[in-house]
C-alpha cells in the first residue's frame, strides 16, 4: 500500500523534477496528482514512464491525498497550502512562507531528520533554500566534531534558482550577444545576466544585506545551530543549473584539513572530489542531475585560529529543492505516516 501524493507547481522547474526524482527512488505512490495554474490545464508532465496531465491546483479537492509537495511560490501557496492542510493532506513547502514560523519543521533530512516529528503543528513542513540546504549538508558534519563558530561564504547561484523565466532569460541574452539585431532587457534579473554576475539575489534588506543572504543565515540557525554565526554574500552567475558557494569555517576547536575530508567523505549526502591539480574538483555543470552536495578545495585557513576553507556543489533543483523535498516525503513516510 502506498501513498497518495500531489505535485503543485508540476509545470515549473522544481515540480518537474519532483516527478523525476519521486519516480527515480521509487516512492510508494499510489495514485499522483500533477497540478499547476489554470493556463496550463491539460499540459504533459513526465513521471517516470507514464506522462501526466495537469490539472488545475484552484478546482483540486485535497481530501483523502496522503502528501502534496508544493513548489509554486509564496503567494500561491498562501491559498492552497492551508486548503490542502485542512483537507488532512500534509504539505511539503518549497517555497518561503513557512521557513521562519516557529511551529513549522524546516528540515533537511542529513541534518535534522527528527523536526519532521512537528508536522502534526499545522500539517506543513518547509523545505530550505537551495544556498542553505547544500551548505547546511557539508557543515554538519564538522560541526558535530569541532563546533562551528562563524561561517563565511560567497554563493555563486544558476539561473534556475530564478525559475523557468530565469533560464530564458539567460538564454535569450545570450543568443542576443552573438545576434544584435534583436534586444533582451533584464526583466527577471536586475542587470544583464548573460556574461556577467550579479551581487543580488532579491530584495534589498534594511542593514544592506538582501533577503537571499539573510535566508542562509536566518535557516542554518533554524535546522543546523542558532549559535552558528554566518555571513553570506549571494551573487547571481550565468550557469544554468547547480549552485557553487565558497565556504570559509572558523572552529572552537581546532580541525585537521585531513581529517575534515575524511569526515566529510563518511558523511551522508556529501561527495568528496580533492585532489590538489588541474581540474581535481567540482564544477556546476559535473553535479547536474546528481543527487550529492560535491565538496572540493578543502584546505587549512591559517588566518585564524581554527579554520577551514571548501568548495560546495550541488544541484540546486535537487538537493537544493526537489531531492530535499522528496526525501521530507520519505522520512515523513518512514517515521510518521506509515503505510503497509
Ligand atoms: N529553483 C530553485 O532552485 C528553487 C530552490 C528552492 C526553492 N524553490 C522554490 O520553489 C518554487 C517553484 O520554483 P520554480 O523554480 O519551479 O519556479 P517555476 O519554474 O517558475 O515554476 C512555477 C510553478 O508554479 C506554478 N504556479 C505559479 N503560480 C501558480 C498559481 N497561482 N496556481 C497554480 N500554480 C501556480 C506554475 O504553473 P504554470 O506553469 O501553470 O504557471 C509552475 O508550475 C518557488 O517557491 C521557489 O522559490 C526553487
Amino acid at each position: 500500500m502506498g501513498y497518495r501524493v500531489v505535485v503543485a507547481g508540476a509545470t515549473g522547474n522544481v515540480g518537474r523534477e519532483m516527478l523525476n526524482i519521486l519516480a527515480e527512488r521509487q516512492f510508494p505512490v499510489d495514485e499522483i496528482a500533477a497540478l499547476a495554474s489554470r493556463k496550463s490545464l491539460g499540459t504533459e508532465v513526465s513521471f517516470g514512464d507514464r506522462t501526466l496531465k495537469t490539472k488545475d491546483l484552484d478546482t483540486f479537492d485535497f481530501e483523502g491525498w496522503d502528501i502534496a509537495l508544493f513548489a509554486i511560490g509564496s503567494e500561491a501557496t498562501k491559498t492552497y497550502a492551508p486548503r490542502a492542510a485542512n483537507a488532512g493532506c500534509v504539505v511539503i513547502d518549497n517555497s518561503s512562507l513557512y521557513r521562519y514560523d516557529p511551529q513549522i519543521p524546516l528540515i533537511v533530512p542529513e541534518v535534522n531528520p527528527d523536526a519532521v516529528e512537528h508536522y502534526r503543528n499545522k500539517m506543513i513542513i518547509a523545505n530550505p533554500n537551495c544556498s542553505t540546504a547544500q551548505m547546511v549538508v557539508a557543515l554538519k558534519p564538522l560541526h558535530d566534531r569541532a563546533r562551528i563558530k562563524r561561517v563565511v561564504v560567497a554563493t555563486y547561484q544558476s539561473v534556475s534558482g530564478a525559475g523557468k523565466e530565469g533560464m530564458d532569460e539567460l538564454w535569450d541574452q545570450t543568443k542576443a550577444v552573438y545576434n544584435p539585431t534583436s534586444d533582451v532587457p533584464p526583466k527577471k534579473f536586475q542587470k544583464q545576466i548573460a556574461f556577467n554576475v550579479i551581487p543580488q539575489i532579491d530584495v534589498f534588506m534594511e542593514d544592506g544585506s538582501t533577503k537571499e543572504e539573510w535566508k542562509m543565515v536566518a535557516e542554518t540557525k533554524k535546522i543546523l545551530d542558532p549559535a552558528v554565526r554566518v555571513t553570506a554574500t549571494c551573487v547571481r552567475v550565468p550557469v544554468f543549473v547547480g549552485h557553487s558557494e565558497a565556504i570559509n569555517i572558523e572552529f572552537d576547536e581546532f580541525l585537521d584539513e585531513d581529517e575534515a575530508r575524511d569526515i566529510l567523505r563518511e558523511s551522508p549526502g556529501v561527495m568528496v572530489i580533492d585532489k590538489r591539480e588541474p581540474g581535481g574538483y567540482v564544477t556546476p555543470i559535473e553535479c547536474v542531475g546528481d543527487y550529492a552536495t560535491f565538496i572540493s578545495r578543502i584546505r587549512q585557513d591559517s588566518t585564524v585560529e581554527n579554520g577551514i576553507s571548501l568548495w560546495c556543489v550541488s544541484d540546486n533543483l535537487r538537493k537544493g529543492a526537489a531531492l530535499n523535498a522528496v526525501q521530507i516525503a520519505e522520512l515523513l513516510g518512514n517515521r510518521m505516516l506509515k503505510k503497509g
